[in-house]
């Protein structure tokens, strides 16, 4: 069922705080609680965004962060107000490997120890508690990633099948939810929306495996019906048996890999991973920067394939999202009526709450 006027449908995402007497709302510790940040890899900006030298604040949810790129490229994330009156570094300059504030030009390293006051020839003891909280970064998939904790215990993550694999990326682009970023991913393994919302009754098993490292994963396994038209296609081209996974890790990433040991009229083709990186906001909706992910190939007969896997990721995306979107704006996402048949989403809810908090979180 499509309705073409769903642009112009109410979107604000602010449902999580409406009808709360009429209706009443389960908070959870951690899942669609816009109050709480999992300590977890945060999207802050493209790459390209930051060259050596410069310096800019974002913010993620309410934490305003400054990163910088030092004249030895190494980029480096502090909290953004200066420890003296308070303004953002992010309007300041790199001095080396340094942070200069704009205001009184106090310098901070990439560790936010306090570096250098002008007007001190030397810094005495009293100084040596002046710091800011500095963050990991990383450089993945084009983008420049900030964790919320000053140690992390995970990487951003490759999808599944591609851990060992040095992989390449493509961004797509940055698109608002208007919803929390875990109402999204727990649509990952809603399994009865594929026959409500995408037409496809497959009756998928599923395991779900814990890592140390914070991440878990569901593989999902499935035959697909020949009910309707897109049935027998799909079956006529991919055959019956369907199989994806999707990995979680953090409470802001989710990479999803469709097509596990899938055949093409018998042959056996690569999977297709799209990785989503979520970038909480102020008001409680989150922003999420997709990303497709391909092992990396090299020579053109490489470059070539990959062209082509993210021509079909794109083309299965969008199949998936005009269907899945239909589904958000307003959407209340209550947990009261969990019934038999949400046992996968009622596992998944579970492990977000178990995840551990960053001292982002407000409470
Ligand atoms: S506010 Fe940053 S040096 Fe004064
Ligand atoms: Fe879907």
């Amino acid at each position: 069922m499509k309705n073409i006027k769903a642009k112009y449908r109410n979107k604000d995402g602010l449902s999580r705080t409406e009808n709360l007497r009429s209706q009443p709302h389960t908070k959870h510790r951690v899942f669609n609680n816009a109050q709480v940040l999992t300590r977890g890899w945060y999207p802050i900006c493209p790459t390209k965004d930051l060259a050596v030298g410069q310096a800019r604040s974002y913010k993620i949810a309410q934490q305003r962060i400054v990163v910088f790129r030092t004249e030895k490229n190494n980029v480096m994330a502090l909290d953004a107000f200066c420890p003296h009156l308070g303004a953002d570094l992010g309007n300041g300059r790199v001095v080396g490997e340094n942070i200069q504030c704009y205001f009184h030009r106090w310098e901070f390293g990439g560790d936010g120890n306090l570096e250098k006051i002008p007007c001190m020839a030397k810094l005495n003891s009293s100084f040596d508690k002046v710091k800011n909280r500095s963050y990991p970064t990383k450089e993945e998939y084009g983008h420049i990633w900030v964790h919320s904790s000053e140690v992390s215990d995970h990487s951003v993550i490759k999808p599944s099948g591609l851990e060992q694999e040095d992989v390449s990326a493509l961004y797509l682009k940055e698109v608002t939810l208007f919803a929390h970023h875990h109402v999204m991913m727990a649509n990952g393994v809603d399994l009865q929306h594929f026959a409500t919302v995408h037409d496809l009754d497959i009756k998928f098993d599923y395991d779900v495996a814990e890592d140390v490292d914070g991440t878990f994963i569901w593989k999902l396994k499935g035959k697909i019906p020949k009910e309707n038209v897109k049935g027998k296609l799909a079956n006529w081209i991919l055959g019956e048996d369907a199989e994806y996974h999707v990995k979680f890790a953090g409470g802001s990433l989710v990479a999803i890999t469709y097509g596990v040991n899938a055949k093409v009229f018998g042959r056996p083709v690569p999977p297709l991973n799209v990785l989503w990186g979520c970038l909480p906001q102020e008001s409680g909706i989150s922003k999420v920067r997709i990303f497709f992910v391909t092992k990396a190939r090299s020579g053109i007969i490489g470059k070539i394939k990959n062209a082509s896997l993210h021509f079909l990721t794109f083309f299965l995306l969008m199949m998936l999202k005009d269907e899945d979107i239909e589904a958000f704006p307003n959407m209340r996402f209550n947990t009261h009526r969990l019934i038999n048949a949400d046992q996968s989403l009622g596992r998944f809810i579970q492990l977000i709450n178990q995840s551990e908090l960053s001292d982002w979180s407000e409470t």
